[in-house]
């Protein structure tokens, strides 16, 4: 299962680049306000793809499909390999049907159960996000829904990738994986924690002291 950062903070991606596992970026309105109500978007986004160069998914803010394509032929003008994320509603379908036809890849967003998943799958989307937090969120189990989808994606061979989005803690990651999903798209907080562990730092800490010791006893030699 691949991992992405889900942010617009380009420090945090900075970072996660470096690890060597994250493979791309996910961003939406919201997180890119986030960071800065006022940002440039297309500068913001072109510093992002620099620093990843993997996947980088770009929501539109259009609720109609002639506004959204026209987005998204905005969006391929700044980076030909843009993904397109859609909002799972009609309109968006139907700009996820156009924008296939032209090659263009398309991340639906904001799936929240296994019928809309597979009509954005019927669409034609290259990605098909699932929002596991918000689920949990409203008392929904997240981690049924998601093998339901990743199960029917085995039966029949669907074409489109598995995103597990809105990932709120490290367990999410293990769920996502376990269940089949393709891609975990994880906010940064997220990913740092997932790679802490209490008897790892315990473990530094005890071998470092024994280094130190290691280090003394020699100089002692050395001195004698
Ligand atoms: C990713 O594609 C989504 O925009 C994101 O995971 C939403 O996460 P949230 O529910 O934490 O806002």
């Amino acid at each position: 299962m691949e991992i992405y950062i889900d942010t617009a903070n380009i420090e945090h991606i900075e970072y996660a680049a470096k690890l060597g596992f994250v493979s791309g970026v996910t961003t939406n309105p919201s997180l890119l306000a986030k960071e800065d109500p006022k940002v440039d978007v297309k500068k913001r986004i072109l510093e992002i793809h620099s620093l990843i160069g993997g996947h980088l998914s770009v929501e539109v803010n259009s609720t109609n499909c002639e506004g959204m394509l026209r987005e998204a032929e905005e969006i391929v003008s700044w980076f030909p390999e843009a993904t397109i994320k859609i909002p799972m509603i009609p309109e968006g379908l139907m700009a996820v049907y156009e924008l296939a036809k032209k090659g263009i890849p398309s991340n639906v967003t904001l799936i929240f159960s296994t019928t809309q998943a597979i009509a954005a799958n019927n669409a034609g989307a290259s990605y098909v996000s699932l929002f596991m937090g918000r689920l949990d969120d409203i008392s929904s189990n997240s981690s049924e829904v998601l093998q339901d989808i990743c199960d029917i994606w085995d039966l029949h061979a669907y074409s489109s990738e598995i995103i597990a989005a809105s990932i709120r803690h490290p367990l999410h990651i293990i769920e996502a994986a376990k269940a089949g999903a393709h891609i975990a798209t994880v906010p940064y907080k997220v990913i740092m924690q997932s790679l802490k562990h209490p008897l790892t730092d315990a473990g530094i800490e005890a071998f470092s002291k024994d280094y130190e010791k290691m280090l003394a006893e020699k100089k002692k030699i050395i001195n004698v």
